[in-house]
């Protein structure tokens, strides 16, 4: 038995859960991610995307959101794509689905029914399949024309982490490339936003420690049975993806909602002492402001995500601020499980893949 407990301490690396050693595989899976993605696929992959008659990005859960935050990239380059949930995919989209269509589905365990469903349906309609997984041997890489390997490393805990954040530059890279054939962008910009992941990265090292301590001292604020997450343009995903980790990691329910339809309804449930976290958003900053007073007004509990905030976040250039302000999420969920005594890894009646 001691030996068995000593081997599952060294496979988390000494870490007391495999969560929170992902989250600290974060900055080195960064790197890596960005180095793996080879220039032969990445040119033929985007080649697709820009060629298409219409794209449709797929993928569940974390995945689906990995995909909302591409949308603002490829609207940058002027490239409308439609973000469907995997789940959703055959009832909503399918019909406008024909030749000429590409499917850029997402999924780190390259497993998930929902997304085989899908892009299965969509291949026997004509369209071609760009996979983006974690897994080089999954039906997701077999059943895609074309691939681009997420190279995360493995992901043990259900909570996904570090492969989210591998993804978001899975399809930063991409919409970059996509950029290069309209003119939209050019090769420096790649050359600069390698730059920019190493210094994240490099930051990420030095400060995760003391993240985990800022987490650590948050969490007994959001211990309550329900919470918001807020935030707008490209962090507003982050919201949705907190609350998802919050809902697996730590058992609460936590709802992300876009900064400004707070105040359309839903700031009607805080209430004294209502825990309300908020993502300071790279745009809306006056947005942020005045809805920072109106929940102070009410005496909610107000956590802020941002470099200034009550957990930091790392400085970032605005496409990579996703990942700088995911992983304070990540570490308040994370720190509310242990502190709630729950198993983390393995939250109760959920599996890495949903294979159904
Ligand atoms: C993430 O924390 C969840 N465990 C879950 O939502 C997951 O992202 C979803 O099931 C999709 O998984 P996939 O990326 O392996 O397809």
């Amino acid at each position: 038995k001691r030996v068995k407990y000593k081997e599952e301490i060294a496979e988390k690396g000494g870490f007391p859960h495999f969560m929170l050693k992902e989250i600290y595989d974060i900055p080195q899976a960064l790197i890596n991610s960005f180095n793996s993605l080879m220039e032969k696929y990445l040119s033929l992959a985007s080649m697709i995307v820009y060629g298409a008659k219409n794209v449709y990005i797929i993928g569940n859960g974390t995945s689906l959101h990995a995909g909302f935050i591409s949308s603002y990239y490829f609207s940058e380059i002027s490239l409308n794509v439609n973000v469907v949930s995997a789940a959703e995919f055959p009832y909503y989209a399918l019909k406008n689905v024909t030749t000429g269509s590409v499917i850029i589905a997402i999924s780190q365990s390259g497993e998930t029914s929902d997304v085989i469903r899908s892009i299965k349906m969509a291949k026997q309609r004509g369209a071609v399949i760009l996979g983006i997984t974690n897994s080089v041997g999954s039906r997701l890489a077999l059943e895609s024309n074309v691939y681009l390997p997420i190279t995360a490393g493995p992901e043990m805990a259900v909570p996904a982490t570090k492969t989210f954040t591998s993804t978001i530059v899975v399809l930063k890279v991409l919409s970059l490339y996509t950029g290069l054939h309209s003119g939209k962008n050019d090769r420096s910009e790649i050359s600069s936003l390698k730059s920019e992941i190493e210094e994240l990265a490099k930051q990420l090292m030095v400060r995760l420690p003391e993240m985990e301590k800022e987490a650590e001292k948050l969490a007994p604020k959001l211990d309550k049975e329900s919470l918001y997450i807020s935030s707008s343009g490209i962090n507003y995903p982050i919201a949705l993806e907190g609350a998802l980790k919050f809902k697996e990691a730590s058992m609460t329910h936590a709802e992300g909602i876009q900064l400004g339809e707070l105040l359309h309804g839903p700031i009607v449930l805080t209430n004294k002492g209502y825990p309300v976290i908020l993502i300071k958003p790279v745009e809306a900053e006056d947005l942020y402001n005045k809805v920072i007073r109106s929940i102070k007004e009410r005496g909610d509990v107000i956590v802020t995500v941002a470099e200034d905030g009550d957990m930091k976040s790392i400085k970032a250039t605005r496409d990579l601020t996703p990942i700088s302000n995911v992983i304070p999420l990540h570490l308040l969920a994370y720190k509310l499980g242990v502190r709630k005594g729950l198993p983390i890894d393995t939250p109760p009646g959920l599996v890495k893949a949903v294979i159904v």
